[in-house]
């Protein structure tokens, strides 16, 4: 209705954008609409989209339907006839700005062209993860809780987009908030977000270390006949000092010196193996360690 209203009313150029502004997550796509009207005699010969980086009435165009070195990024999904939406895929940053659609046409023999004023504005936002914890600084004890979420500012207030949760590139779990609560060391970890639709729109990674005061190293073997008595070493220097006879040794409460590097010995009728080395860092942050020898 409204393009055959608009088509009567204007038997001249024009291009109209219902959209003046528009909102992209980075890496998604989107579409920028756009219609178009020319004297009823033209024939509409070429197709061209503008941006303000290159100048965007002159060109170099963005994607210019006479030519075959716009980006593949850059899709013209309208017609020859009113429709001349513009759609780009894996938005960048570099996107950004006022766009203009641009048209030529023959009209009675003659060659004309013309470019709509003014365009529509595309903003890019990337998707960031927000963290919120509620009390304490911002160090990961194991019994903590914390909230992760997914900020996109291309939603208005109370829109929200669907959004994917990811641990160290694997998909965990949907929705806008990622509930991590009484966490341990196994909830550390790289998280990022992306919108659902598309998984190119990655968020920033937020790192998250949960402290724990209590590890244990294991010494395992498959020795047969079974292992008789394990001892745990720990090098100090050029010295090696014997500190456990059991296959696990437990640190309740890491200290500072406990930092180093640690072996075991698994020993039977038949003799004894020694593990590799394992270096405990001290750093605030601990992680449990599975010693096979
Ligand atoms: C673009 O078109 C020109 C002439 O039609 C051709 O020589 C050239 O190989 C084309 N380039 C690409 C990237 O298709
Ligand atoms: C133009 O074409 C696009 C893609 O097919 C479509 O989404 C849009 O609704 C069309 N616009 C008009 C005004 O017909
Ligand atoms: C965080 O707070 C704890 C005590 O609540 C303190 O020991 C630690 O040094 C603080 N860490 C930072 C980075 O401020
Ligand atoms: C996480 O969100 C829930 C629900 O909104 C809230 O009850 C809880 O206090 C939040 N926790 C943190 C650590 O912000
Ligand atoms: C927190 O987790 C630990 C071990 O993972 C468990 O023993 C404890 O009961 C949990 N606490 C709460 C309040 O769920
Ligand atoms: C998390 O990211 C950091 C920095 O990119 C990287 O060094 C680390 O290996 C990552 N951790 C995991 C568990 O993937
Ligand atoms: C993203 O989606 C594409 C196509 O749907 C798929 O081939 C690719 O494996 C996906 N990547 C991830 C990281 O999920
Ligand atoms: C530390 O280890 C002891 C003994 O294995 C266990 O009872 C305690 O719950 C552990 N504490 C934490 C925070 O994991």
């Amino acid at each position: 209705m409204l393009l055959l209203l608009s088509s009567v009313l204007f038997s001249k150029e024009q291009v109209e954008y219902p959209q003046q502004h528009i909102c992209a997550v980075k890496g998604s796509s989107v579409v920028i609409h756009c219609s178009f009207f020319c004297p009823e005699t033209a024939k509409v010969q070429s197709v061209k989209w503008g941006h303000e980086r290159s100048s965007i009435y002159t060109g170099p165009f963005i994607f210019d339907s006479e030519s075959n070195t716009s980006s593949s990024r850059f899709q013209y999904i309208g017609d020859n006839i009113h429709n001349c939406s513009f759609k780009i895929h894996q938005v960048e940053h570099d996107d950004e700005g006022k766009y203009a659609f641009r048209f030529t046409y023959r009209n009675k023999n003659k060659m004309d062209a013309f470019t709509g004023n003014v365009g529509p504005v595309l903003t890019v936002a990337a998707l960031k993860v927000r963290l919120t914890k509620l009390n304490g600084n911002n160090t990961m004890k194991e019994g903590d809780s914390v909230n992760l979420t997914c900020i996109n500012r291309c939603d208005g207030d109370g829109l929200s987009s669907a959004f994917l949760w990811f641990k160290n590139e694997e998909p965990v779990n949907d929705g806008p908030v990622l509930y991590l609560n009484n966490m341990s060391h196994t909830d550390s970890g790289n998280y990022t977000c992306s919108l659902k639709t598309h998984n190119g729109t990655t968020s920033g990674v937020r790192n998250i270390d949960v402290e724990c005061d209590n590890i244990t190293l294991i010494c395992t073997s498959k020795a047969n006949p079974p292992v008789e008595t394990y001892t745990w070493f720990k090098m100090n220097g050029h010295n090696i000092i014997n500190i456990g006879k059991e296959a696990e040794l437990h640190f309740r409460k890491i200290l500072h010196h406990d930092g180093g590097q640690y072996f075991c010995m698994a020993s039977n009728k038949h003799g004894s193996q020694k593990s590799s080395l394992v270096t405990l860092k001290i750093k605030g942050k601990f992680i449990k360690m599975l010693l096979v020898v």
